[in-house]
């Protein structure tokens, strides 16, 4: 073996990096195309014949023990840069994180707000702890109204603490109780949305649940009509459900308006052919309404002989479940991803 190649060899054999710009340094001058290597084999033709094979050998073995010791380093640094999570290729694709989708609920929410938005309702809210006034006397519910007992609606037990009680709070049970809140504080014209949770005391049910989602909305102006209230839901019901959606408008009561009525849609399901949601009759109840009680509007300050107004009030739910054919209430707040996953990239 000649003399520079067995010193290249013992440089080799002793080299150990301590750094990965070392081992870089040390693949220059070795097996780089500029490097010892390219060189010797390149002399290969100045060897003389009889000596060839032989020479052959110890560039080659010098080759050997060169990508051997490349080897053995390379990974070794390559491994504990992978462990520091360092240095990296930046410009390969990140890790993909899985994309959640947006609770049904809130995507028929969303809709409703936007229908109204585009014939001038604003949104309003008020609290989900709410004060008998609010949510009942203002409204015109009589003490003896049998929505006031424990059994429908959770009161708020402040009579252990005297310094608190100040009249009795309750989980609302209506969003009707932000109509009084927003005649309080704004003057006529007002067109408002409230959307919100609400509670009411009842055994959990396919058809029932101690809470759920209401949209309110009411219009209050000088000489707003029946008929402006029938047009806004009949305007509603077929942004919803599609433009050859009908409504009905029955007779009902509540106390806070007067004439009351509730609306049903002719059955998106079967097209008013008659099926299980509709109970074969073509229609589906969707919302109470009906012309704000003077009485309501002189407790929120505003006057009636002066103004009037319309309002109504919707279960989010409930269209939820027509909108998308859903047969149980209690899916929607089971957090079952195999459900949830189905709303991916609905907007
Ligand atoms: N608050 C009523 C309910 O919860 C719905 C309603 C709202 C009715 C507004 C008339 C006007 O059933």
């Amino acid at each position: 073996m000649s003399d520079s190649i067995r010193s290249l060899l013992e440089e080799v054999q002793a080299f150990t990096p301590s750094s990965k710009e070392e081992l870089e340094q040390f693949r220059l001058k070795f097996t780089g195309k500029k490097g010892a290597l390219t060189d010797l084999f390149a002399r290969m033709k100045d060897v003389a014949p009889e000596s060839r094979k032989a020479y052959g050998q110890e560039v080659n073995a010098l080759k050997e023990a060169a990508e051997a010791k490349l080897n053995q380093f390379r990974e070794q640094f390559e491994q504990s840069v992978s462990d520091r999570g360092v240095e990296k290729d930046p410009t390969l694709p990140g890790d993909p994180l899985p994309a959640g989708s947006r609770h049904p609920l809130s995507l028929v929410r969303a809709e409703i707000i936007q229908i109204f938005s585009r014939v001038g309702f604003n949104v309003s809210d008020g609290p989900e702890i709410e004060d008998d006034w609010h949510n009942f006397s203002a409204l015109n519910f009589p003490p003896e109204h049998p929505a006031r007992d424990m059994q429908d609606t959770f009161f708020i037990d402040l009579k252990s603490d005297p310094s608190l009680y100040q009249g009795a709070l309750a989980l609302r049970t209506h969003t009707s109780s932000i109509q009084v809140r927003v005649m309080e504080s704004q003057e006529p014209p007002i067109r408002t949305i409230c959307p919100g949770r609400v509670y009411r005391n009842e055994a959990i049910s396919a058809r029932a649940h101690c809470f759920f989602h209401q949209v309110e909305g009411f219009y209050i102006d000088k000489g707003v009509s029946f008929a402006d209230l029938r047009q806004t839901l009949l305007y509603f019901a077929q942004e919803m459900f599609g433009h050859d959606t009908r409504i009905r408008l029955r007779p009902s009561y509540f106390p806070f308006t007067e004439p009351s009525a509730e609306m049903d849609i002719s059955c998106s399901i079967c097209k008013g052919s008659g099926c299980n949601v509709c109970k074969h009759s073509g229609w589906v109840e969707i919302l109470g309404c009906g012309m704000i009680d003077p009485a309501v509007l002189q407790n929120g300050n505003i006057d009636p002989e002066v103004y009037s107004g319309f309002a109504f009030g919707m279960g989010v739910e409930r269209i939820t479940m027509l909108r998308y054919g859903i047969r149980d209430l209690r899916i929607f707040s089971e957090n079952d991803v195999r459900f949830l996953d189905q709303f991916k990239g609905v907007y």
